[in-house]
C-alpha cells in the first residue's frame, strides 16, 4: 500500500498526539519571541513567590510567555500590546482543533513549495483587522518560518519579515492541546501594560519583562517594530512598578545590568543571574549580565 504525502502527515500528527499525551509532555512556548526568556526561565523561577501566597499572576509583557508556561499559578492574566499575539493565545485556548488543522495544511503546502510563505504573509496583512482563527494560524505559521522568529512591522503596520527557515517545527496538535488546557483559566488582554493597573490588587504577582533598553540611549535609532520602548517608556514603567509596590503586590522585573536600570531601581532587591544578554551598544552588541529586580 502506498501512502500519499498528506496521508503520511496526518498519521504522523496522530502518532505525535497520542505519544505526547501518554508521556505527559512538558509545556513550552508555542513561538520563539524577541527577548523571550526561555533560556533563563530555570533561574528566573527560583525568584518567584509561592503559588499559595499569590492571588493572581499578571504578565503584562507576555511575549512567548516563558515564565507563565514554567510556573504553576491558578489564575492568570496575560496581556501584551500586540493584538496578533494575543489573538494566537486566545484561539489556542478556544479553538485549538481548528487551528491545528489549518497549521497542518500550511506546513504541508510549505514543504511542497516554500514560496507559500509570501502568499500567507500577504493574506496576514490583508486580514490584520480580522482577528479570527485563520489569522491566528497565519501568525503562528509566519513566526515559525520567518527570518529569526522576528515580528517586525513597517510604518503602515504591515508585517514585512522575509522567509527564513525551510525546515520549520510548527507546533503540533499535542502541544497546542496542552497549552489550551493550561490557558483554560486565563484572562487574555491585548492592551498597553499601563491599562492593566486598575485590575491589579493585593497579593497579585506581576512579572514585568519589557523590551530591553540599549546600553546607551544617545546612539539608539528608533525602529519601526511593535517592540519599540523609549527611555521615557522605561521611566514610566518604573513609576508603574513603584505604584504596584505600594499596593502590596509581589512585583518582579527582568532587565539587563546597565547604569540606567540600577539608578531606576536602586532601592529594590536586585539579583544577578548567571546569564548574559547581548544588547546594542554604539554600533556593536555587548554582553551584559541579566538581572531580576523584585520588591520582596
Ligand atoms: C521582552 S518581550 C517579553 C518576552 C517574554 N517574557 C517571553 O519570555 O517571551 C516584551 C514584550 O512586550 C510587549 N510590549 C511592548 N510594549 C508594550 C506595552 N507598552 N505594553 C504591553 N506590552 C508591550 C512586546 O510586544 C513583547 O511581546
Amino acid at each position: 500500500m502506498t501512502l500519499s504525502f498528506s496521508g503520511y502527515m496526518i498519521l504522523k500528527y496522530i502518532a505525535d498526539f497520542y505519544f505526547t499525551r501518554v508521556y505527559n509532555m512538558k509545556l513550552k512556548p508555542f513561538i520563539r519571541w524577541a527577548g523571550g526568556k526561555q533560556k533563563l526561565v530555570k533561574e528566573i523561577i527560583q525568584n518567584i513567590p509561592a503559588a499559595s501566597d499569590v492571588n493572581r499572576y499578571f504578565e503584562p509583557f507576555v511575549g512567548a510567555g516563558s515564565l507563565f508556561f514554567e510556573s504553576n499559578y491558578e489564575n492568570s492574566v496575560l496581556s501584551d500590546v500586540n493584538p496578533q499575539l494575543i489573538n494566537a493565545y486566545s484561539k489556542i485556548r478556544d479553538n485549538f482543533t481548528r487551528l491545528s488543522t489549518i497549521l497542518i495544511d500550511y506546513e504541508r503546502r510549505f514543504l511542497l513549495d516554500n514560496q507559500i510563505y509570501y502568499v500567507i504573509r500577504q493574506e496576514f496583512n490583508q486580514h490584520k483587522e480580522n482577528l479570527d482563527t485563520n489569522q491566528a494560524a497565519r501568525f503562528i505559521f509566519l513566526i515559525h518560518t520567518n527570518y529569526n522568529g522576528m515580528y517586525r512591522i513597517n510604518k503602515s503596520g504591515d508585517y514585512n519579515v522575509p522567509m527564513g527557515k525551510t525546515n520549520p517545527s510548527i507546533p503540533k496538535p499535542d502541544l497546542l492541546s496542552a497549552i489550551s488546557d493550561k490557558l483554560a483559566n486565563t484572562t487574555l488582554v491585548a492592551d498597553n501594560y499601563l491599562n492593566m493597573e486598575n485590575d491589579i490588587g493585593v497579593n497579585d504577582f506581576i512579572y514585568l519583562d519589557p523590551p530591553y533598553p540599549p546600553f546607551d540611549w544617545s546612539n539608539h535609532q528608533r525602529q519601526y517594530t511593535v517592540n519599540h520602548f523609549s527611555e521615557r517608556d522605561h521611566i514610566d514603567l518604573s513609576n508603574f512598578a513603584n505604584r504596584l509596590r505600594n499596593l502590596d503586590c509581589f512585583v518582579m522585573l527582568s532587565y539587563p545590568d546597565i547604569e540606567f536600570v540600577r539608578n531606576q531601581y536602586e532601592d529594590w532587591n536586585i539579583v544577578e543571574l548567571n546569564a548574559f544578554r547581548s544588547i546594542s551598544c554604539k554600533k556593536e552588541r555587548k554582553k551584559i549580565p541579566e538581572l531580576i529586580i523584585k520588591n520582596y
